[in-house]
């Protein structure tokens, strides 16, 4: 199809599946640059398909020692070698089964190729945790079988599971033949990569979409907005967008998708935000209340079923999405005013991005809300498809908005499925493990998602940093305060905080976070720039230790750290935990603060205060720090210091232009090479391109060893 991408029609597949309901368009060029593969990775004799009463059942080929990752976001485990896991959406997973915000049946190894099923279907895989009879089962002993005398059950299970050649099994319920795509490595980042470039190519958010973030209480007030920007900017504390919660709309749930009483004037409101510097994020859901202005039209272009008494619009429909799009255009993109000429720098005067909620699925929960799997949609979906594909339709509406301004957008969504790396939306969860948090952040850049391991209340003021720390090291650094009224920083415990009961210990604390939340925006160039390299590549900006190298066994597990960009190795930890083993992938690493190095290909114990995020960098390398500024708006984020880690000669690449439209997608960018010359100790910095964008301005050279 594509060079190294592959199709395997098996049987008949579906109407409905996701390349043929979602947009997306393969970046051919991102594709065509990768090393060139002539042999498909999988032997295509070894791959079956057949129709079973139940469905369509496909089997492929897993080696010994193979690992599998992927299949969406995965909060409960990464490395799936082993695991049977249901692809269902779902908002509260309480197990390891598959159930997740977003499930992705795209799936990779660390053979180095990925496997992509084309199906909306709840599929069930079972990664090589299923073992089929075979005739010469039946003479001997099963082939390198396990030694009978392992200690326990539990070891006894694994090491059976583990002998021989194994399978993947996926059935596919009600289907009678699936498309299957098949991604060529030659190792497992560039199957991921081919994945992410064939889905569109990764997404470049705009510069102050990775700025700081913090959500508004509920119930606040246009007055109570606006007083809690304030106090961001008397206080000094890093913030680029304010998000709105519920209580904007005129009614949710279901939405009216109209400003309601509490906010009055929001065009003046909007105008005052964004001469302080923020951008406004508004939450919402696409479930449409009686009372929305929209509600006839998409009356014949929804589901058969209500959820919280609104319409659940078909958004496989293309008009009921445009209907759906326009709307929030004018109401809230362009709040009534015409939309302005494209220009270098925007005033936002609107909205400058959305939180899509409950676009995913619940049945764990006491009150189940969505609606069921018996629904029907006047496009054709059932009710099982249109769960798989309601998140990720839903992004394609209110990206419709952007794409049509030509201007770039960051948001939120609590569901997604495939072919989804384009969309610049981050997922995010009620659920609250810390650890399945930062677990989240690494299983997610498997396939093609970003995930926000947001911050809401804290247990401790030990528990609240940690969660800070792992945020400002994540794709969005937010603070979601949509059930607490003052920043968590000033209490985090909820009802105290609620009740205007401030924590004695909230000078220090604030100082730290304020602190952390600087970090973040020193980091912002570089961040950037890892972005612009998974659209240009689709190098995910955030992935999993095992994919820079897949033949180290001691990388396969490791689910608690991950790289940031190309240089930055960051390995969080939870309240409780002040020191840490962690194994380094080879190679040599340096601590991002002191400089101190460490071989890579073995363990070590480090420990961690409170006052310490374990960061490592490339030795060798470099890395541009911004100056620590209130929001992206300020020039002063573009004058950067360099560190410089051991010989410095690695360099490093930043990558300008305006951050905000979409000009970066014909190529408009300057590239800034920054490297150390350590034998004549001389800086260097190469600019190529003259796109007219803010340049930026080294400072100074910090050899930090
Ligand atoms: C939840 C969502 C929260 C918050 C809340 C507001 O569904 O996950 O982040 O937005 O709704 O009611």
């Amino acid at each position: 199809m594509q060079p190294g991408v592959w199709r395997l029609t098996l049987g008949e597949p579906e109407a409905h599946t996701p390349s043929s309901v979602f947009s997306y368009q393969p970046a051919e060029s991102g594709l065509r640059e990768m090393p060139n593969v002539e042999d498909c990775p999988l032997s295509v004799d070894a791959i079956t398909g057949k129709q079973i009463s139940r469905g369509f059942q496909v089997t492929l080929p897993l080696g010994v020692d193979e690992q599998l990752y992927g299949l969406g976001l995965q909060l409960f485990s990464m490395n799936q070698r082993g695991k049977k896991k249901t692809l269902r959406v779902n908002s509260d997973p309480v197990a390891d089964t598959g159930d997740s915000h977003a499930p992705v049946p795209f799936y990779v190894t660390t053979s180095g190729y990925g496997v992509l099923v084309d199906t909306l279907r709840y599929m069930t895989v079972y990664c090589g945790s299923a073992a089929r009879r075979l005739d010469a089962d039946c003479a001997s002993s099963k082939p390198g079988g396990a030694a009978s005398s392992a200690a326990g059950a539990e070891e006894l299970y694994e090491s059976q599971a583990r002998s021989g050649d194994a399978q993947v099994i996926i059935d596919i319920p009600s289907a009678r033949g699936v498309d299957l795509y098949l991604f060529a490595g030659p190792d497992m980042q560039q199957a991921v990569q081919r994945y992410n470039l064939f889905s569109g190519s990764g997404c470049l958010p705009p510069m102050w979409g990775l700025g700081v973030w913090y959500r508004c209480k509920s119930d606040f007030t246009e007055l109570d907005v606006l007083a809690m920007a304030e106090k961001f900017r008397n206080d000094g504390i890093p913030c680029d967008v304010i998000g709105l919660e519920p209580g904007w709309q005129s009614h949710a749930y279901s939405c009216s998708h109209i400003w309601g009483p509490k906010f009055p004037q929001p065009k003046q409101m909007m105008t005052r935000l964004s001469e302080m510097g923020l951008h406004v994020n508004l939450w919402t859901h696409a479930f449409t209340h009686p009372s929305s202005p929209i509600h006839e039209q998409l009356s014949s272009r929804s589901g058969d079923f209500l959820v919280w008494g609104g319409l659940v619009p078909d958004f496989a429909d293309p008009e009921a999405r445009r209907i759906f799009a326009d709307f929030h255009k004018k109401e809230h993109v362009d709040l009534g005013a015409p939309a302005p000429a494209p220009t270098a720098s925007w005033l936002p005067r609107g909205a400058s991005g959305y939180k899509m909620d409950e676009c995913d699925n619940s049945d764990f929960i006491r009150s189940a809300w969505s609606f069921p799997e018996v629904s029907n949609f006047p496009s054709g979906l059932d009710g099982e498809q249109m769960h798989s594909a309601f998140g990720r339709l839903y992004q394609q509406t209110i990206q419709s908005i952007f794409d049509g301004m030509g201007r770039r957008t960051y948001g939120q969504v609590r569901s997604s499925w495939s072919l989804s790396a384009a969309l610049p939306y981050v997922l995010y969860s009620d659920l609250y493990d810390h650890k399945a948090f930062i677990r989240g952040v690494v299983t997610s850049g498997f396939s093609g998602l970003l995930w926000g391991p947001e911050v809401r209340h804290a247990v401790s003021a030990e528990d609240l940093i940690r969660r800070i720390q792992t945020v400002v090291f994540s794709p969005k650094a937010q603070v979601n305060a949509w059930y607490i009224k003052n920043p968590p920083w000033e209490q985090w415990i909820r009802n105290a905080n609620n009740a205007d009961q401030l924590h004695e210990d909230r000078e220090w604390v604030t100082e730290t976070i304020k602190r952390l939340f600087e970090v973040r925006m020193q980091f912002l160039p570089y961040l950037y720039s890892s972005f612009v390299k998974y659209h240009q590549t689709g190098v995910p900006p955030f992935r999993a230790l095992v994919m820079e190298d897949p033949t180290d066994p001691n990388l396969q597990n490791i689910d608690d750290a991950y790289m940031m960009g190309d240089r930055a190795l960051v390995a969080p930890v939870v309240a409780g935990i002040n020191e840490r083993d962690l194994y380094l992938p080879k190679g040599a690493w340096r601590d991002f603060q002191t400089g101190e190095r460490y071989e890579g290909g073995q363990s070590h114990h480090f420990d961690v205060p409170l006052d310490k995020t374990l960061v490592f960098v490339k030795d060798n390398s470099v890395l541009p720090l911004a100056q620590p500024v209130q929001n992206v708006s300020d020039p002063a984020l573009r004058q950067i210091t360099v560190n410089v880690y051991g010989s410095g000669e690695l360099g490093c690449t930043l990558f300008e232009d305006n951050g905000e439209d979409m000009e970066y997608k014909r190529g408009q960018m300057n590239t800034v090479r920054l490297a150390w010359d350590s034998s004549t100790q001389s800086a260097h910095l190469a600019r190529s391109g003259n796109v007219q964008a803010p340049r930026y301005e080294v400072g100074g050279w910090n050899q930090i060893s």
